[in-house]
């Protein structure tokens, strides 16, 4: 396990720990069994995710390059998580670069949730003929607040740059009202607003009812409810249940993908983003 990946192990423990879940962080990470954990799920983390690769006939190597490519053209500023954590970011970048290493070539492309137009201006540089529409929750929303906790002339400035760019369209509205938008039919959508009721559930409405067929829905976040005690209700399995809800009842059925690959949030923190490729 490299140093980074200690590091994000450490850092996992510790907010585990202060939420009460573990009771201290030193002796798991020192235990031999534990360490042989460590070394499986090191293993199963770096494989996961090779079926999609397999299933597109992408080249891993090919998007992983790509990706590190168009993640320079994109401003950043010092507090932004995603200068920190190129080692273990979220794979739904990588799997828009190996849809476009396979050919894919979308011409409208949705994302619901905006934050700080990370993956906007990145989905822009990836598909520079493609037209990007974003929903970015208006500052005077009720639930602005709950989400934007990074604020000041830096982000605003950072914000703007990444978003005044020709081929994308801001859509200032909470998406439980984009119904009211004359938006057309999406090849791709990323969706990345609110993940818990009754938000979750309307963001995967409007997006299964908007994609093409033959189009790509990518939904982020996803907890599966495990051995963590948590009963079934909790809100953190909001977008799991959507998910397989719909799972159910589609031709197409959802599929996972590992967010991250690093074995500390594998064994502590996992994650899913959530895909359904529409064929008819
Ligand atoms: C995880 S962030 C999005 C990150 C961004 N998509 C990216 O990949 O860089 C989730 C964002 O969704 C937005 N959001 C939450 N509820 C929303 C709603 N009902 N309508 C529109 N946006 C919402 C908030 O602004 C929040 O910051």
């Amino acid at each position: 396990m490299s140093n980074l990946e200690k590091g994000y192990m450490k850092k996992i423990l510790r907010r585990l720990k202060k939420e009460g879940v573990l009771k201290t962080t030193q002796y798991l990470v020192n235990r031999p069994s534990i360490r042989k954990q460590q070394q499986i799920a090191e293993k199963e983390a770096s494989t996961w995710n090779n079926h999609f690769f397999e299933e597109l006939g992408a080249d891993r190597s090919t998007a992983e390059h790509l990706l590190e490519e168009t993640r320079k053209k994109i401003p950043l500023f010092d507090e932004d998580i995603h200068v920190k954590s190129q080692k273990n970011q979220s794979t739904h970048l990588l799997a828009f670069a190996a849809l476009k290493v396979a050919g894919f070539s979308p011409k409208n492309i949705l994302e619901i949730g905006t934050y700080l137009g990370f993956t906007t201006c990145f989905l822009s540089h990836l598909y520079p003929e493609s037209k990007i529409y974003t929903a970015a929750l208006p500052s005077d929303d009720p639930v602005f607040d709950d989400y934007h906790i990074l604020s000041g002339q830096g982000v605003d400035k950072v914000f703007e740059q990444r978003l005044a760019r020709q081929n994308i369209t801001v859509i200032k509205k909470n998406s439980g009202f984009l119904w009211e938008e004359n938006l057309p039919d999406f090849e791709l959508i990323w969706l990345d607003g609110g993940h818990q009721y009754p938000v979750v559930a309307w963001d995967h409405f409007y997006s299964l009812s908007k994609l093409t067929n033959d189009g790509w829905l990518f939904s982020d976040d996803i907890v599966i409810p495990g051995a963590d005690g948590k009963s079934e209700d909790d809100p953190r399995f909001d977008a799991y249940h959507t998910v397989e809800y719909y799972s159910k009842r589609l031709q197409n059925k959802f599929e996972y993908l590992l967010k991250r690959e690093d074995a500390a949030t594998f064994m502590y923190a996992k994650k899913f983003v959530a895909y359904v490729h529409k064929r008819n």
